[in-house]
């Protein structure tokens, strides 16, 4: 039966798609008043400082690496001030750090819990961001390691998402980087556009988001506010788990076979590199 924040028809086209292929869902949560702009505005400054981020975002080239994003010279309160001509893109991560925020997650989060854990098992590490960002903003190429359902609340903006993994846009050497504490911006290459699907959002509507699916966003001619709640399963730790693995196995000098996608599981090599780090936590650092 459908709850508050979705229509029975968005569950039905997230049991569809759910875990590999993105979806358009509809919801009820574009005008809660903890989605306003000044109810953000007023989080951001509640929250911890190292939970928010900014950057300019307008001109971006689609390849560019995290290093290379340019910055405006405004702090990040006064960027949410500005954000309708300031050219830029805010997220607020993490915002289940404030209790009201905590509760709208978990309340959005358990309506899809009936249609998710059938499939994926416990739906874990619940997390929330905001994404607050100017008209014509660019978020470049990237992949999250989380499962993401994407809630428009203000202006619009189209998702361009390619397949889950996808290994001429995602390396091996890559995900191994990026498990191991590295960059997540990916490089662009023009020919991968044709294997692309765009999803276009406004208020009312969202994105799922497949779990290691590489996209960029770009807003249209509107100040944009977004919401985005997250989730992992037992899976998505393994698979994790087992591209560190590789990562040790390569240093070695050896190829390892790149971790399986889903329903494929990865657990022989995820519990290697667990016992491995469990061990070298007990070893006396030098
Ligand atoms: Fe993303």
């Amino acid at each position: 039966m459908a709850g508050n924040a979705f229509p029975q028809s968005a569950l039905d086209g997230l049991g569809d798609a759910y875990p590999l292929a993105p979806a358009k869902l509809s919801h009820a949560i574009a005008d809660h008043p903890l989605l306003s702009l000044d109810a953000l505005a007023g989080l951001a400054r509640r929250m911890r400082p190292a939970s928010l981020e900014h950057n300019a975002a307008v001109d971006l080239p689609l390849g560019i690496s995290n290093a290379e994003t340019p910055y405006t010279g405004l702090d990040v309160h006064e960027t949410i001030a500005r954000i309708e001509t300031c050219g830029s893109w805010v997220l607020l991560k993490s915002i289940e750090q404030d209790p009201a925020y905590a509760r709208l997650m978990a309340d959005v989060l358990g309506e899809i819990a009936p249609v998710v854990e059938p499939v994926t098992g416990a739906m874990l590490r619940f997390e929330a961001f905001i994404f607050i960002s100017s008209p014509r903003a660019v978020t470049p190429l990237h992949f999250d390691p989380e499962y993401n359902i994407l809630f428009q609340a203000r202006g619009s903006k189209t998702m361009t998402l390619f397949p889950t993994a996808d290994p001429e846009i995602v390396s091996q050497q890559f995900f191994e980087a990026y498990f191991a504490g590295g960059p997540r911006n990916l490089p662009w290459n023009e020919a991968w556009r044709t294997r692309s699907r765009e999803i276009s959002i406004a208020p009312g509507e969202g994105i799922y988001v497949p779990i290691l699916a590489p996209h960029w966003v770009q807003t249209h001619d509107e100040v944009s506010v977004s919401l985005s709640l997250t989730w992992r399963s037992e899976w998505s730790f393994h698979h994790a788990d087992a591209c560190r693995m590789n990562r040790r196995l390569r240093h070695l000098g050896l190829t390892p076979s790149p971790p399986r996608i889903y329903p494929a599981n990865n657990r022989v090599k995820s519990y290697g590199q667990r016992a491995l780090a469990r061990i070298e936590r007990l070893l006396p650092a030098d």
